[in-house]
């Protein structure tokens, strides 16, 4: 009988046909209870003013509105923040702190009719200055967060001694999640005052804390459930709850079920984003290239409140250094508190914004000394056995970028399309090219090690089919398929027999986000444990029955065989459901080996890295400032990935929406402190047009996690985003027009054809 392998094959997605045919159920596609009711919000349109009085009268006396919640309606706390901070609230009171604020919501009997009375609030204000960006925030030392300094070694002297020094800096601008389906919440009133919530949120758990919170109930009283999200990206790590909340308090004070769903506009203007950077530097370095000593400050827009700030920042610091050993080095990072949207978690988690810190550095150092990039980069890289330290005072041992990256620079033929550019930008003065080659390393792990556990439930019926239950989310990224092939693989049955179902509070409690890439790796583990405490319990079953030792039992292809005696799974699990033996199982994982003290900044925050590198050429058109990305050629290390169709989605979907975060997606407010790209008519995704051209991506076939992970594959999340800051380094060699350009392009992120157009006529 032929051992049944569905981990490390390429299987599709479970729901790719359902997301298709449109047969995928998302919140809002739910059969609606007739007693449903809608809601809406209304919001502040100032960035920052003392609310003097708000009249809501004609919003309540508008037909079909049923009643209308402030904060004071709340029964309990009115607080959303995630790290209890109890600095941002569900409602504001009596300060709204930025423009698109939610300050009061609307109970009617359709939604329309909710988005209509919401305009008829008249509401007075005494408008307080306000702080918008970074500069100013960084000069009035307005902070969400103390700052933060990550330091090894002495980098002042390192700088001053060193033979070169470069100081210069780069804004990373902010980035929408542009999820396909915006936020979305149904909450269900159950008997005793109980509450199921219906949402759509990477971390279940939270919304389950927050909603019984602002109920002023147990968390036993709440129910969450999230079947799937239509996209996340980090935009329903801690965003999902506060739409959730005003929905529950409302079915809570009417006893009808209440549905909410954002508008894109207002899902845009009152949810977070990726955090805008300014990075500025200062390093040191030898004739060859080799950094000798860096300093780095981070200023981050956290906007109004810290949310998931401080570990995003922390992130920032972590990756720094990207895949480069710096000796002597300071970071510094401030947490800028301006009055705009509170920014959130978005892929990468702060990690690109620290890594386009360094790249740029690289980039900085290489036209200085009219050297290939790729050859300063080569020589920066952390070592295999020396200069593996990095500024968090953790050793490296998993270092593949040296054998990786030669391996993409033979397939991708790098040294001689470098030279072919050179010679094509001689002739054509108007459309020029460039090319780059980036590699990335990315910290596999929560930074905040108490969220590195995850748990599963698993019950095989006495059909022998399973029932699949696990703390992580689904949001397209592929982990229900990933995990239902764990655990068919290990109790040896066809993957159809597993049962992909729901995320819920009331299966697995007090769960981490699915975030930080790590939902297989844990999740995975968690669902494994679990199957093989059924196995172990079949395993004593069959010994007894069939009078084998348990060493002669297997399970293989549907079956169990035990000694000379073969039965069907499906037999043996009815044969021992009625020898009275447990079928039902939770698994339990903590990540080990991880600490990080943040005093000292220093331990091992990470239990593994993933590992990728990409190539990309683009080319721009210098009337118009566009530009293109005509190849890009990407090798990833999934360690022996558990998918590799999945994983490959990722790496490609990852590349593009890091690409649309650098090069075409502005995210701008006005100097009231009004978001002006709030809507797809202001704000450029990516479309598969923006794809490049020739695309070659593949996962690292040497790839093998020296870490005992599930199966010995790594996680492909959130890294992949990454390796797209080849384009925009790619950008600036086009602009710079010629291969030893000497200045590196003054060129920040979004590099927009506006940008792109200012900066070829500042340089030359
Ligand atoms: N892929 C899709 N299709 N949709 C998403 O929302 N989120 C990304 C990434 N890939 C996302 C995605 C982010 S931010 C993270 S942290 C990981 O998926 C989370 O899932 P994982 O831990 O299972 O990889
Ligand atoms: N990544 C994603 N989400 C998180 C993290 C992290 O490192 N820490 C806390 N929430
Ligand atoms: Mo991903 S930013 O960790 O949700």
């Amino acid at each position: 009988m032929p051992e049944i392998r569905n981990v490390h094959s390429f299987i599709t997605h479970d729901s790719a046909r359902k997301h298709v045919s449109g047969k995928a159920y998302y919140v809002d596609d739910l059969p609606e209870p007739s007693n449903l009711l809608h809601c809406y919000f209304g919001t502040s349109d100032v960035a920052h003013a003392r609310v003097l009085s708000m009249d809501l009268s004609a919003v309540e006396h508008y037909p079909g509105v049923v009643r209308t919640l402030t904060a004071r309606d709340i029964p309990g706390d009115n607080e959303i923040s995630p790290m209890h901070n109890f600095d941002e609230p569900v409602l504001a009171t009596d300060l709204v702190q930025f423009a698109g604020q939610p300050l009061f919501a609307v109970l009617a009997e359709s939604r329309a009719i909710a988005r209509q009375a919401v305009k008829l609030a008249k509401i007075e204000y005494e408008e307080l200055p306000a702080i918008l960006d970074i500069e100013t925030a960084l000069k009035d030392q307005s902070f969400v967060l103390d700052p933060q300094v990550m330091k090894q070694g002495d980098s002042q002297v390192a700088l001053s001694t060193s033979p070169n020094r470069l100081q210069g800096k780069i804004f990373t601008g902010g980035q929408e999640h542009f999820y396909l389906e915006g936020q979305v919440s149904m909450s269900l009133p159950k008997e005793d005052g109980d509450m199921l919530v219906l949402t759509s949120s990477q971390h279940p758990s939270e919304v389950q804390h927050l909603v019984a919170r602002s109920l002023g109930k147990p968390i036993n009283a709440v129910t969450v459930e999230v079947r799937r999200m239509g996209g996340a990206f980090g935009g329903k790590e801690t965003q999902a709850a506060q739409w959730a909340i005003i929905t529950a308090v409302f079915a809570n004070a009417t006893g009808r079920p209440v549905k909410l769903r954002l508008d894109r506009d207002d899902d845009m203007r009152s949810t977070g984003k990726r955090h805008d950077f300014l990075i500025q530097y200062d390093v040191g370095f030898d004739d060859e290239g080799r950094i000798l000593g860096i300093e780095f400050e981070h200023a981050v827009r956290c906007g109004i409140s810290a949310d998931l700030s401080g570990p995003i920042a922390d992130r920032a610091m972590f990756h720094s250094d990207n895949a480069y050993y710096l000796p002597d080095v300071t970071v510094t990072s401030y947490r800028c508190k301006t009055n705009t949207v509170s920014n959130t978690a978005f892929r990468g988690f702060g990690g690109p914004q620290g890594m386009v810190g360094i790249e740029r550095v690289i980039d900085a150092i290489a036209y200085q000394l009219g050297k290939d990039p790729l050859e300063v980069r080569v020589i920066n890289l952390y070592g295999l056995k020396e200069r593996n330290v990095t500024p968090y005072k953790m050793t490296i041992k998993d270092n593949v970028l040296h054998s990786l990256i030669a391996d993409l620079k033979e397939s991708s033929n790098y040294t001689a399309r470098r030279q072919q550019i050179a010679a094509f930008n001689q002739n054509s003065p108007v459309i020029r090219r460039g090319i780059a080659f980036t590699p990335a390393k990315f910290g596999i792990s929560f930074t905040t090690t108490f969220l590195n556990q995850a748990a599963a439930l698993v019950h095989v019926y006495k059909d022998g089919s399973v029932h699949l239950n696990h703390g992580g989310t689904e949001m397209g990224q592929g982990l229900m398929i990933k995990i239902a092939q764990i655990v068919a693989d290990e109790f040896q049955i066809d993957l159809d027999r597993v049962k992909i179902t729901a995320t819920n509070t009331g299966k697995v409690p007090n769960t981490s986000a699915t975030a930080a890439s790590s939902g297989t790796d844990m999740n995975g583990m968690a669902a494994r444990a679990a199957a093989r405490k059924i196995k172990k319990r079949l395993i004593m079953f069959a010994s007894k029955k069939f009078r084998v030792d348990k060493s002669d039992i297997r399970f293989i292809n549907n079956h169990v065989v035990a000694g000379e005696f073969e039965i069907s799974f499906a037999k043996l699990a009815e044969q021992a459901w009625m020898g009275r033996i447990s079928l039902s199982a939770t698994g339990f994982y903590r990540t080990p080996k991880i600490h990080y003290d943040p005093e000292t900044s220093s331990g091992r925050p990470f239990l593994y890295f993933a590992y990728g590198a990409a190539v990309s050429e683009v080319e721009i058109d210098c009337l118009t400032g566009e530009s293109r990305i005509i190849r890009t050629d990407i090798l990833y290390d999934a360690g022996k990935s558990v998918n590799p169709a999945i994983d490959i989605g990722q790496i490609e979907g990852g590349f593009v929406q890091g690409a649309g975060w650098l090069t075409s997606e502005e995210v701008w407010w006005d100097n009231q402190g009004h978001l002006r790209t709030h809507a797809p008519s202001t704000y450029k995704i990516p479309t598969c047009g923006d794809m490049p051209e020739i695309f070659n991506v593949q996962i690292w076939q040497k790839g093998r996690n020296r870490e005992k992970t599930i199966h010995r594959s790594k996680a492909v999340g959130e890294p992949p985003l990454m390796l797209a800051i080849s384009v925009h380094s790619a950008i600036n060699l086009a602009i710079a027009g010629k291969l030893n350009g000497e200045t590196l392009p003054s060129l920040d992120t979004p590099a927009t054809p506006e940008a792109i157009l200012n900066c070829l006529s500042a340089d030359t």
